[in-house]
């Protein structure tokens, strides 16, 4: 039996930060952005707010849609670096917000890949026979973690929250079909915060160095982020005798339009067959994957029986990619 999705839902914040509005900020301009990201705008959340009020939302909108009340969710998993505090999990606050009174779950770091994990790890329980349904959820409030002085890492990231709800299918035509997942720590150089952890908890110090914000070299990230994704979404289609021709939508992170495009040429797609949201929202880290196909189902873009091919690249470094037919 194979774990369909029933429901997808998302969430972004009213509040939007333009490249103009950024170009006041740093020494950056909106020609620079566009060409080289893609990125006109991205939403930030009220500063209040936490990673889990964005969560809750997308999580409803996904349980509503699937048909599922909170109350028959049993298991949460909540994908995210930037969970609303150290302890306890964001999943525990979505949860009692939700009002999903008979589940367990936590909170999974994968980094960009957290919903792809998230969707490999959730299935398994699904697959099992023994779990009715997995709430998968990837949220991040990215401006919580940003430096608003740096240019190489605000005009890039935005917050967000995308979710799904998986139920066995009534048969194996159509679900998750396969997936290949990755890591290397090589990556922790290239793209980490190194501040507020067990290794460099906070201190004035950690502050004034800076240390709880994003740090990445933007180039090195970008080549593995382009080798990292086609590879391997060129063992999952191989493995599952397809090539891109035969998918009909690749949902790819959404880091930077050119590495969407470099991913796309090496694996002979089509713009057409390629989502696309990443000039309205930026990169919303876990999010970016769950938010593009829940816009792209409400756009009616998703048909059942689809082939679609879910692909991301994040800190770690991770990587993977999810092969599924929609099933709704
Ligand atoms: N505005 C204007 N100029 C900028 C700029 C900005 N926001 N950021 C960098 N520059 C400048 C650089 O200082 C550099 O100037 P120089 O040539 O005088 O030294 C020039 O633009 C090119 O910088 P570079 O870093 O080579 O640009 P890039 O083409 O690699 O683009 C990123 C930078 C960050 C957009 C790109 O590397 C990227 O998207 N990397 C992957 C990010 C990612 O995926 N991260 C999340 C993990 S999934």
């Amino acid at each position: 039996m194979r774990a369909i999705i029933s429901g997808v839902g998302h969430y972004s914040p009213e509040r939007k930060l333009t490249n103009k509005e950024l170009e006041k900020m740093v020494d950056t301009n909106d020609e620079w952005i566009t060409v080289r990201t893609g990125i006109k705008e991205r939403a930030i959340l009220d500063p209040e707010k936490g990673t889990s009020y964005m969560a809750t939302r997308a999580a409803k909108m996904a349980c509503d849609q699937a048909g599922v009340p909170p109350e028959e969710i049993e298991l949460i998993i909540l994908a995210t670096i930037t969970p609303d505090m150290m302890v306890p999990s964001a999943a525990a606050i979505v949860q009692k917000e939700l009002g999903a009174d008979h589940c367990w779950g936590y909170d999974l770091n994968g980094g960009c890949t957290g919903f792809i994990y998230a969707l490999a790890t959730g299935c398994q329980f699904i697959e099992t026979g023994k779990y009715r349904n997995a709430l998968l959820i990837g949220a991040d409030k990215m401006s919580a973690i940003i430096n608003y002085e740096d240019r190489n890492t605000c005009v890039i990231f935005g917050d967000a929250a995308g979710a799904v709800l998986l139920e066995p299918g009534a048969d194996d035509a159509r679900g998750i079909v396969d997936f290949d997942l990755h890591m290397d720590g090589v990556g922790v150089e290239y793209l980490n915060v190194l501040g507020g952890g067990s290794r460099h908890p906070a201190t004035m110090d950690t502050v004034k160095k800076k240390m709880h914000y994003v740090y990445q070299d933007g180039k090195t990230v970008f080549k593995y982020a382009v080798k990292g994704m086609s590879t391997v979404s060129e063992t999952l289609l191989r493995r599952n005798g397809l090539t891109g021709r035969d998918l009909d939508h690749l949902v790819p992170h959404q880091a930077n339009f050119r590495i969407i495009d470099a991913v796309g040429k090496k694996l002979g797609l089509t713009p057409e067959q390629i989502v696309v949201n990443i000039e309205k929202y930026g990169n919303t880290t876990a999010a970016t994957i769950p938010l593009a196909m829940s816009e792209a189902h409400q756009e009616h873009r998703f048909k059942k029986d689809d082939w679609i091919l879910l692909t991301a690249f994040g800190a770690g470094f991770t990587w993977g990619s999810v092969l599924l037919k929609w099933a709704i």
